[in-house]
């Protein structure tokens, strides 16, 4: 059997408000729609993801699924209904057998509901996970209750939905030429055209993000997760010194600034990048910059510093562990740092994988005591906290 997954994401997000419609917006790192694809792309019995996205969202789809290996996106219509069968048509060439219809605004669909969709169809026509109704449902008009439903036979529906392929694809056609088009789920479209729709049960977790709460409390939550991954805490420290030599530029915390004097040292001698590569090592006992970045080795020579500390990130991040802060305070007389503070912190968050608010840089004259203090050079110190996994 041949399965493809249909991901509409062509709203524009209107209730959850926002920069981006909320299938662009980031939850936990990765954007929601990123999310919703890579659950269907690392399923076994799916084997075509067909996107769905709106007009003017090209970009934002090639930024949330960088990487990814799918088909060109198709570009939606108006109305949930439309985009669907737009996604549906672009999977014919495909040659699907089954086709799971899925709103990308549902990121925490698990691997199992998946299956559970797409194995009842070898039994029934069209499938839709539904969740029990647990309050009391009444209508009421003008705010006085006209009726009591039995809520036995009520159910919230979510997706995936699935289908056999040629079935759904008609329906969805013939209703189109009839000039329907706004009904908010596939299931609706089957019932329309007599299948017999089966309900499975569906997810709590399996809910759609719909107001800028949900998408908060879903970041928060999948952060929330990844701490409580990370239980071991550990703390690194390093310190540099370089000397100043002729010149008239500086690289300091992975930007050049323009001096009197430039840093010597094998390397560009960011002294601030060198304290905080050994604090990021002493994080996870991986020796010292010397042990990674001889100085006798020549390739190390002019090196942009930055190097050394991607090393220690990659074999930090092989362990599992990420930063949680870094803090970093200058020793020097000279330059004056604080106007460089803002454009450091920019080099080094993409450095260490964190935003800029995990970052500090401090600097600190010697009250001209001392080397330092007679502008000989400067130095750096660093303090790294880690979270591994156990
Ligand atoms: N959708 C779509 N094409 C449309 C409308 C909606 O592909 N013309 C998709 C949405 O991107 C979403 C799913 O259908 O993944 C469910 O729709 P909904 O939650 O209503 O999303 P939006 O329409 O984007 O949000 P809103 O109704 O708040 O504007
Ligand atoms: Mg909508």
């Amino acid at each position: 059997m041949k399965v493809a997954a249909v991901i509409v994401a062509a709203g524009s997000g209107q209730r959850a408000g926002g920069e981006k419609p909320k299938q662009y917006q980031v939850i936990g790192n990765k954007p929601v729609l990123r999310r919703t694809i890579e659950a269907f792309l690392s399923h076994p019995a799916i084997g075509h993801v067909q996107v769905v996205i709106g007009k003017g969202q090209e970009q934002d789809f090639a930024t949330a699924t960088a990487g990814l290996n799918l088909p060109p996106p198709v570009q939606g219509g108006d109305s949930r209904q439309s985009s669907c069968r737009i996604g549906i048509e672009a999977c014919t060439e495909f040659g699907p057998d089954l086709v799971l219809i899925h709103d990308a605004a549902r990121p925490f669909v698990s691997q199992e509901l998946i299956s559970i969709v797409a194995n009842a169809l070898s039994a029934t026509e069209a499938v839709v996970p539904g969740l029990a109704v647990a309050d009391t449902i009444k209508r009421a008009k003008a705010g006085v209750i006209d009726e009591t439903l039995n809520r036995e036979s009520l159910f919230f529906i979510q997706t995936p939905q699935g289908f056999h392929f040629s079935k759904i694809k008609a329906a969805h056609a013939a209703l189109a030429a009839q000039g329907e088009n706004a009904l908010t789920d596939d299931a609706a479209v089957a019932e329309k055209a007599g299948m017999k729709v089966h309900v499975v049960p569906g997810e709590a977790r399996n809910r759609k993000l719909t107001t800028a709460a949900d998408i908060t409390a879903a970041d928060r939550e999948l952060k929330q997760m990844d701490m409580a991954g990370r239980p071991d805490i550990r703390m690194g420290q390093g310190i540099d010194f370089h000397v100043f030599d002729k010149g008239n530029s500086l690289w300091l915390c992975g930007i050049e600034i323009p001096h009197t004097h430039k840093l010597k040292g094998h390397s560009d001698a960011d002294v601030a990048l060198h304290a905080l590569t050994d604090a990021i090592l002493g994080t996870i006992g991986e020796g010292d910059i010397g042990i990674h970045f001889p100085p006798s080795d020549p390739q190390w020579k002019n090196a942009r510093s930055s190097i050394f500390v991607a090393k220690a990130m990659q074999l930090l991040n092989a362990k599992g562990g990420i930063i949680a802060n870094a803090d970093i305070t200058i020793l020097a007389e000279a330059p004056k740092i604080s106007p460089h503070i803002p454009a450091m912190k920019a080099a080094l968050a993409p450095m260490l994988h964190v935003t800029a608010d995990r970052i500090a840089i401090k600097a600190t004259t010697t009250e001209k005591m001392g080397a330092i203090g007679r502008k000989e050079g400067m130095a750096a110190m660093a303090s790294v906290t880690v979270r591994l996994p156990l």
